[in-house]
């Protein structure tokens, strides 16, 4: 399978159950606000308006070294949440139809994707309708796995459940084929198949009735993860001063309601263009150029000019190699192992790194932006690889608003509020670079990441904050995951669930 998460119906099975709570859709947070016009009068002159702005966003110098790992001394990100980020869009969001040409009515998109943090990227549709998923065992309870192995050499020995599952020409078989997009996702994705094993198998061993153990295991995966997703990941993003604002734990939000100022739905949540389209977009600046996956394995994000997959990098669907399986301890801190080893997410700002300005067709699959009616001009076509450009076009077509416009409306301090007239995505890396050093978000980038996340962790009525406001890792009523470091201001994240599902891999 060829796609990118950004892509096609191919990557999400069309028969996707019908009840209304799998089903969203696409809307506006900031209906009201106009739309943001490129400079130009003809539709040639703003689509070269976009490329000039899409060309200036690529990192020019490309050189190990410019994948820096501490920001003005202040460690960066690591590394490994730009792929949890990954994760947590493929969560959340998809886009059937991906064509930037179609995709100008946010209203009549659907999002097939639950949108809601309840990981059916593992689970697919359950045990019932995707068997196959699942072991061959009583309740089917936990999840098939598969082996790293060489399809270029059979000498080389493979290795048990170190890659996701796969058919014999590659294609892993897994509840979202989006994961299986570069290696990195992909072993996380296998991470969290493992995650819900191993408690599957730490809920058996405290004697749990058979016929129950799916489900509480189901339980307790979901509501760390959310927990991680609020607390660890969006935390690192914005800071706590606006979660608690917003989960008001205090005041209603101890009945799971949320103090959401611009993200409002009625029944049922959807997917405001304004996160997909521009703030949650901020991981296309975070990735690095190259990798270090193992001790002396480096490997570039995508190796540029190759479109056969005879390159050697990071790109997916395909087996992983015993030796291309990653060790996590290279991509984020844990006990006992050397600090200094871990890589960060580049900045968040402005610039990309070439391998995503120069995406191969694989994953760009350009022909999907250039449909009828308005196809792309001559000059432009070759920009159709660039995912700042895609960006860039997409939220121009879907009519978003400046990012100076949202800032007003949110009631941004004058002061605070960038000049000019920027495209939203543009205008909240640039908000990063100025208010977190390319580490945190600014106020219009936190203001809408922040909303859509804790709202829609509200809107699932089986999340951890809809069922018990107050739960934390810590006091759950069935398995206590212990924490590497309990005293961290951070009392539970990503860490430990690696830590817990697969300490093999770090
Ligand atoms: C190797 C890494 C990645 C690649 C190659 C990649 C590529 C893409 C592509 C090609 C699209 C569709 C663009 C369009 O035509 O509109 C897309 C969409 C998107 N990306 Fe990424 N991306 C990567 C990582 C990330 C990360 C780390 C995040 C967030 C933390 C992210 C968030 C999104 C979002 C929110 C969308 C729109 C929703 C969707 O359709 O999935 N991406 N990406």
């Amino acid at each position: 399978m060829d796609k990118s998460h950004g892509m096609t119906a191919s990557s999400r099975p069309i028969n996707a159950p019908q009840s209304r709570s799998f089903v969203g859709m696409f809307g506006r947070m900031f209906r009201e606000l106009p739309a943001w016009e490129p400079d130009g009068v003809t539709e040639t002159e703003k689509l070269a308006s976009i490329q000039k702005i899409a060309v200036e966003m690529e990192e020019k110098v490309d050189t190990p070294e410019n994948d820096i790992d501490a920001i003005d001394g202040v460690p960066g990100i690591p590394a490994a949440y730009t792929f949890f980020g990954q994760f947590v869009d493929h969560d959340l969001t998809f886009d059937p139809r991906s064509s930037l040409q179609k995709a100008n009515d946010p209203d009549n998109l659907e999002d097939f994707r639950t949108p809601a943090f309840d990981l059916d990227n593992i689970y697919g549709r359950g045990p019932d309708d995707q068997p196959y998923l699942y072991r061959r065992e009583t309740h089917r309870k936990s999840l098939v796995l598969g082996e790293a192995k060489s399809v270029k050499d059979d000498k080389v020995k493979p290795v048990k459940d170190a890659d996701l599952p796969r058919s014999a020409d590659g294609t892993a078989i897994i509840g979202d084929m989006r994961n299986d997009e570069n290696l990195l996702v992909s072993q996380l994705q296998l991470v969290f198949l493992k995650f819900h094993n191993k408690i599957v198998a730490d809920l058996a061993a405290k004697g749990m009735p058979d016929d129950r153990i799916f489900a509480e295991a189901q339980r307790v995966a979901r509501w760390h993860y959310q927990w991680v997703v609020i607390h660890d990941w969006l935390d690192r993003l914005c800071g706590p001063k606006i979660i608690d604002e917003i989960l008001d734990i205090e005041g209603e939000g101890r009945f799971g309601k949320p103090k959401l100022m611009f993200y409002h739905f009625k029944e049922y949540p959807f997917m405001p263009v304004e996160f997909s389209v521009a703030a949650y977009r901020l991981g296309h600046s975070m990735m690095r150029n190259r990798y270090r996956i193992k001790d002396n394995r480096e490997l570039p994000l995508f190796d540029i000019g190759k479109d056969d997959d005879s390159g050697e990098d990071l790109r997916g669907f395909q087996h992983i190699e015993p030796k291309n399986t990653v060790e996590w301890c290279h991509l984020l801190a844990f006990k006992g192992k050397d600090k200094a080893k871990v890589q960060a997410s580049r900045k968040i700002d402005k610039f990309l790194c070439s391998p995503v300005i120069h995406m191969p067709n694989r994953i760009a699959n350009p022909d999907d932006v250039a449909e009828p009616p308005v196809p792309l001009p001559k000059q432009i076509d070759d920009t159709r690889r660039s995912l700042a450009f895609r960006n860039l076009l997409r939220g121009y077509r879907l009519g978003l608003p400046s990012g100076q416009s949202v800032a007003r409306r949110i009631c941004v301090k004058a002061d605070d509020i960038l000049p000019g007239n920027t495209p939203l995505w543009r205008y909240m890396l640039d908000e990063a670079s100025k208010f977190g050093k390319g580490n945190q978000l600014g106020p219009v980038g936190c203001r809408i990441t922040a909303e859509v996340f804790i709202g829609l962790l509200a809107a699932d009525p089986t999340s951890f904050y809809s069922t018990n406001p107050t739960w934390t890792p810590a006091s759950d009523p069935v398995l206590t995951i212990a924490p590497q470091d309990p005293k961290d201001p951070r009392p539970f994240q990503l860490r430990d669930i690696i830590a817990y599902a697969a300490p093999e891999s770090i």
